[in-house]
């Protein structure tokens, strides 16, 4: 792979053991899938946040890399950590974890990364623009910022995403380059999908069927309002139940709109409404009544929150409150505007929380002692079973609120 005289001189080590590791990782990364050559991103997105994924050695290998006085070359954001950064005691997180969890913070704190941590980065100041060449973790992350945004990204590893933070490029490879965004699968749905749930049970069949690759969709039906958030949970479930990192929307995603998709149809999917009814029944995997309520995954935006809002003032709930619990699980950002709009305050005297950092998923929910979680998510649909040993409640978000009464 060629490198230019400087990024040589940071791969032997010139500029330090921290800096000579990120680039000697890039490199090696960079080896393995052929790249010519490094390319400069403009934004990192580091997953690995949490205790609960990065364990002991995770925190040491941070400790390590936040020594000296190394700081990360562009602007770059957290995944999730394990707990909401500012209210863990009354969420009763454990003691252990609380602490752990916090010195992980303060390393990344140390490198100059931003503690907002979201897997919705692009709803919070990490806004790639078309085009640009980026280094994000988190795979919905991914998934958005290459499909809906149309910036270029790999699906990084927590490891590869901050040594590129650390070094300011990434190798090119993969999705960066124009031959590997084509679509190789078409999917048409034939039916007409109303809530997020919709489309994270479509991602979760299409991306058990596709895999890794990239798949063309043509809706037969228009997406209905708030398009972008309906967007997110499909890709975030095609991330899950796949490894989707790229998929395209005829009409609407970026690449699609410029005509620079050539479509092969020799593999054709067609989705109708029983495939999602089935994939509905394939993700419910109890009867029982929750003990656990989680909307936003991915982190909610400020429609979906309002939409939690509608539910309870439609049933009153101010007075009787939910009968579990309930999380919704947002960025700091974006719970920000939520207290402001009275939102935050009408959700937690129905006895919800609105919850910042963190989510269902990479939360200790099982120490805390939920068993039975319900979910509008598809991505958290899938996951909840092995992360957490959950038994899961799947369905739209209307239907998820109504099981809390
Ligand atoms: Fe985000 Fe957690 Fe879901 S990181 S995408 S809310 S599993």
């Amino acid at each position: 792979m060629y490198l230019t005289r400087e990024e040589e001189r940071i791969y032997n080590g010139e500029y330090g053991e921290v800096l000579e590791v990120a680039m000697n990782l890039l490199v090696s990364l960079g080896e393995i899938y052929g790249a010519e050559r490094l390319v400069e991103i403009s934004s990192a997105q580091v997953s690995g946040v949490s205790y609960k994924t990065i364990g002991e050695e995770g925190l040491n290998f941070l400790k390590d890399i936040s020594k000296g006085d190394v700081k990360v070359a562009v602007p770059t954001t957290l995944n999730p950590a394990g707990m909401d950064l500012s209210r863990y005691e009354e969420l009763n997180f454990p003691r252990d974890f609380v602490e752990r969890q916090l010195e992980i913070i303060e390393c990344f704190k140390k490198i100059g990364v931003e503690i907002g941590c979201t897997c919705t980065p692009y709803l919070s100041g990490n806004v790639p623009i078309y085009g640009d060449h980026i280094a994000w973790a988190e795979s919905s992350a991914v998934s958005y910022a290459n499909s809906v945004i149309g910036a270029r990204t790999n699906r990084e590893g927590g490891p590869s995403a901050l040594a590129s933070a650390l070094i300011g490029k990434t190798p090119l490879y993969g999705y960066h380059l124009d031959e590997n965004r084509m679509p190789s699968y078409t999917v048409e749905v034939e039916t007409e999908l109303k809530d997020i749930s919709h489309y994270g049970a479509l991602g979760s069949l299409v991306g058990r069927i596709v895999k890794n690759e990239v798949p063309y969709f043509i809706f037969k039906s228009p997406i209905s309002r708030d398009k972008y958030t309906k967007l997110k949970a499909l890709g975030a479930s095609l991330a899950a139940s796949g490894g989707v990192a790229l998929y395209h929307v005829e009409g609407i995603t970026p690449e699609c709109k410029m005509g620079r998709i050539e479509i092969d149809t020799s593999e054709r999917i067609s989705i109708g409404r029983e495939d999602i009814e089935e994939e509905y029944y394939r993700l419910n995997t109890t009867e029982e009544r929750p003990d656990l309520i989680c909307i936003g995954c991915p982190h909610c935006s400020l429609g979906e929150i309002k939409e939690v809002v509608d539910f309870i003032v439609k049933n009153n709930l101010g007075r009787t409150g939910f009968k579990c619990d309930l999380w919704v699980c947002t960025c700091i950002h974006i719970k920000a505007i939520a207290d402001r709009m009275g939102y935050t305050t009408i959700i937690e005297r129905a006895g919800g929380k609105v919850v910042c950092d963190t989510c269902m998923v990479v939360a200790p929910i099982e120490e805390i002692g939920y068993r039975n979680v319900a979910t509008n998510s598809g991505k958290a649909a899938v996951y909840l079973p092995n992360f957490c040993s959950s038994n899961v409640i799947f369905d739209s978000t209307w239907e998820v609120l109504k099981k809390g009464l």
